[in-house]
């Protein structure tokens, strides 16, 4: 999850984040700034272009903490949903994508302001390395899940009772990962995931879930890049 010391993953993660910026980011826009080592890397991009005069007028809303972090370290400038409340395009990574652009996201635990956002965004594109690709969902990634503190190891059987093998988000210390909203995230091993709308649907219903990292027809737009090159897919109509 984090930015790995080097290698090809981490070049094609650049490479698909710099050509996302470059296609859909333009003058003017309100746009979401999406969250882990391959958003990081569009972040960087949009820096890269304001130091050389391009974009000076867009404007990000950050998907965490983290991503505001660096944002500010770069000089990018940065609004809130408060003041921006749509926004035309957000760039963001994903831990897995289905051949529909549906995808699993918050590997980073960002899940709950990376869905905010890109629910207030027009456009969603996804950039990731295409390790990422996936027949279905399910098969390579848990889903994470953002749960309350309170009662979560009702939440966790409940998880269970729908098929999954659940396990506590630890962070780096080893005590339990805590997301930008002081939640827990319990990551819910499903394997190859028959039907993922019925999934989210029950996940969704469940008081106490505050979010879940399936990301269904939400992503309009996907650049990979890997082994056979950079590409550009639209989500299938
Ligand atoms: C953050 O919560 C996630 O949704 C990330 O976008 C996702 O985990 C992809 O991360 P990497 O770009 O670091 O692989």
């Amino acid at each position: 999850m984090g930015i790995e010391a080097g290698g090809e993953t981490t070049r094609y993660k650049r490479e698909a984040a710099r050509a996302a910026v470059d296609r859909f980011f333009l003058p003017g826009m309100r746009v979401g700034l999406g969250t882990g080592s391959t958003a990081a890397f569009a972040v960087r991009r949009l820096a890269e272009l304001r130091g050389q005069g391009r974009l000076l007028d867009v404007v990000g809303v950050p998907t965490s903490r983290a991503t505001e972090a660096l944002a500010r370290e770069l000089g990018v400038p940065l609004t809130t949903l408060e003041e921006s409340p749509e926004l035309e395009v957000t760039i963001d990574g994903a831990d897995e994508v289905a051949p529909d652009l549906s995808v699993i996201k918050g590997g980073g635990g960002a899940l709950l302001r990376e869905k905010i956002v890109a629910q207030a965004s027009r456009r969603l594109v996804i950039v990731a390395d295409a390790a990422k690709l996936s027949p279905r969902l399910g098969t390579h990634w848990p889903v994470p899940v953002e749960v309350l503190p309170f009662g979560w190891r009702s939440q966790a059987r409940f998880l269970e009772s729908l098929g999954a093998r659940v396990t506590v988000r630890l962070g780096a210390d080893a005590s339990p990962f805590l997301t930008d909203q002081g939640n827990l995230v319990l990551d819910c091993a499903f394997g190859p995931i028959d039907d993922a709308p019925s999934l989210a649907l029950r996940l969704s219903s469940r008081a106490g879930v505050v979010c879940h990292g399936l990301f269904l027809g939400m992503a309009h737009d996907l650049v990979v890049s890997g082994p056979e090159g950079l590409a550009t897919r639209a989500r299938p109509t």
